[in-house]
């Protein structure tokens, strides 16, 4: 939280997506301040993925309004260009490329000057701690190792907003624990917003400043702030575990 300015970066408006006849989002109003960590947990088809899509512009809505600093993420591109990056639970590495390759894409691809592309991405790389590894190929990395030169790539274009959708769900419970703090750390530290995705509770209690959880047809169920005093008191995180498991539990059209 220390880096929230209190300006609204995201805001969905009342905003309804359909796909044929399956409402996916049902006017759902949703904002995120600048510098906000802000969580998404729902159970599977909650419509999770779907409102990413709508923030970054891969799906554009059918009523309502997405305002992602002040753009139409749908419709101008170019005004946010560079401003914001994505990473997904598949990692999506070229294979041909080694890690600091992969890392220095993003930056190619906005015209970043030549001479800051490689060392950025190797202090990037060093800051993910995957220092060594800039030559390795992506079959030679672990899915950990993968995970992290991918947020690496997000992070290194220096985006104001990153959105990851389920990026730390495919590791196993440590390597996913160590990924979650460094990132947490970095993203405050940055001063960045993220929006993240996720299967587990966890994940959000530990890294969120804001957790939303959303129900099918993607709509808010549950909206918990959580704050450092909230995290120092295993009590209370006990306690929001709970609600939040209830939250994604149970319901009318679970
Ligand atoms: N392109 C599409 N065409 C048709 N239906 C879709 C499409 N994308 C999503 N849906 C439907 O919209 C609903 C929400 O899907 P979404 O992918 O957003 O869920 P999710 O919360 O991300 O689920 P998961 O946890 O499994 O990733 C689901 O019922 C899904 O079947
Ligand atoms: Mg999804």
């Amino acid at each position: 939280m220390a880096n929230m300015t209190g300006a609204t970066l995201l805001e969905l408006d009342n905003v309804t997506k359909r796909f044929g006849e399956h409402v996916a989002v049902d006017h759902l109003t949703m904002n995120v301040q600048q510098g906000e960590i802000v969580a998404l947990l729902g159970r599977t088809g909650a419509g999770k993925s779907t409102v990413m899509g709508l923030l970054m512009g891969s799906i554009s809505c059918d009523e309502g309004g997405v305002r992602v600093a002040g753009h139409d993420p749908s419709r101008d591109f170019q005004a946010l260009r560079g401003k914001m990056s994505v990473s997904f639970q598949t990692d999506r590495l070229l294979p041909w490329r080694s890690a600091v390759e992969n890392v220095e894409l993003g930056m190619q691809i906005l015209n970043f000057p030549k001479d800051k592309i490689r060392p950025t991405a190797v202090e990037w790389l060093r800051r993910v701690n995957l220092n060594g590894a800039e030559d390795k190929y992506v079959h030679e990395l672990s899915g950990g190792m993968r995970q992290r030169v991918s947020l690496a790539r997000a992070l290194a274009v220096d985006p104001e907003l990153l959105l990851l959708d389920e990026s730390f769900s495919q590791l196993d419970h440590v390597t996913s624990q160590v990924l979650r703090r460094d990132f947490a750390q970095i993203v405050r530290e940055y001063g960045k917003t993220c929006v993240f995705v996720t299967h587990r509770i966890d994940d959000a209690l530990e890294m969120a400043d804001r957790i939303f959880v959303l129900a099918a047809p993607a709509r808010v169920k549950l909206e918990i702030v959580l704050n450092a005093a909230d995290r120092a008191n295993p009590a209370r995180m006990a306690g929001i575990h709970e609600e939040i498991a209830a939250a994604i539990g149970a319901g009318p059209d679970e």
